[in-house]
C-alpha cells in the first residue's frame, strides 16, 4: 500500500479528484495519510476534513524566518515518511534538503505542457495569462518529478489541451483542469502505486 501525502495551498480541486479517485477505486493500493497546507485558509483543508482524511497547516507566518519554515516542512514530512509526496497545486518552493531526503518520490502537477510556461513566476493563472499572450494553439498539464530545479524533474505524465478563440486564463485554466489534471494526477499516482510509473532512484534512471 503506497502511503501518499498531499501538499496543497488553495481551492484544492486536484486533491478532490484524488480524494475520489481513491473512494471510486480508480486509484488503488493508496492511502492519503495527511494533506498539509502552507495557507490556513485553504479550502483544500475542507475537502481532506470532509473525506475524513487527516489535515493540518505549516504556515510561514509561524516561523521567524523562512529558513526555519523550509526546516519545519522538510522535518514534518519526514517524521510523516510517506512513500510518495503530492504537490497538488502547493506553491511553495520545495527546500533542497527535502528534494534530497524524498529524491524521485516529490511528484507535481503543472497547468502546461512543459518545457513551456514553467519555472520561476509561472504558477497558476499565471501560465494561463502567458499561453493566451504568445498564442499557442494547444496547452495542457503536466506530471513530473521533482528535482532540484523548478519544474525541470522527469516527465511522467502530459496531456494535450486545446485553446479555443475567445479563451479567457479562467476559462482555459478550468478547461484543463478539467481535460488534462484531473486525470493526469490520479492516473500517476495510481500508475506508481501498482509498478507501472517508475519513481525514486528509477525515476531518474528511465530519463537518462
Ligand atoms: C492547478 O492548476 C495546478 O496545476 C497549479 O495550481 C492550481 C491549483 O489548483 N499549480 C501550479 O501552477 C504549480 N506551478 P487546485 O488547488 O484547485 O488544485
Amino acid at each position: 500500500m503506497l502511503r501518499a501525502a498531499v501538499l496543497v495551498s488553495g481551492g484544492g480541486t486536484n486533491l478532490q479528484a484524488i480524494l475520489d479517485a481513491v473512494r471510486s477505486g480508480k486509484i488503488t493500493n493508496t492511502e492519503i495519510s495527511l494533506v498539509l497546507s502552507n495557507n490556513p485558509g485553504a479550502y483544500a483543508l475542507k475537502r481532506a476534513e470532509n473525506a475524513g482524511v487527516p489535515h493540518e497547516v505549516l504556515s510561514p507566518d509561524s516561523f521567524p524566518d523562512r529558513a526555519s519554515f523550509e526546516r519545519a516542512l522538510t522535518e514534518r514530512m519526514q517524521a510523516e515518511n510517506p512513500d510518495l509526496i503530492v504537490l497538488a497545486g502547493f506553491l511553495v518552493k520545495i527546500p533542497a534538503e527535502m528534494i534530497r531526503a524524498f529524491r524521485g518520490r516529490i511528484i507535481n502537477i503543472h497547468p502546461s505542457l512543459i518545457p513551456s510556461f514553467c519555472g520561476r513566476g509561472f504558477y497558476g493563472l499565471k501560465v494561463h495569462e502567458a499561453a493566451l499572450k504568445r498564442g499557442v494553439k494547444v496547452s495542457g498539464a503536466t506530471v513530473h518529478i521533482v528535482d532540484e530545479n523548478l519544474d525541470s524533474g522527469p516527465i511522467l505524465l502530459q496531456k494535450a489541451v486545446e485553446v479555443k478563440p475567445g479563451d479567457t486564463p479562467e476559462i482555459l485554466q478550468r478547461r484543463i483542469m478539467e481535460q488534462a489534471e484531473w486525470v493526469l494526477l490520479p492516473s500517476a499516482i495510481d500508475g506508481i502505486a501498482n509498478g507501472r510509473i517508475p519513481y525514486g532512484e528509477a525515476a531518474f534512471a528511465e530519463a537518462e
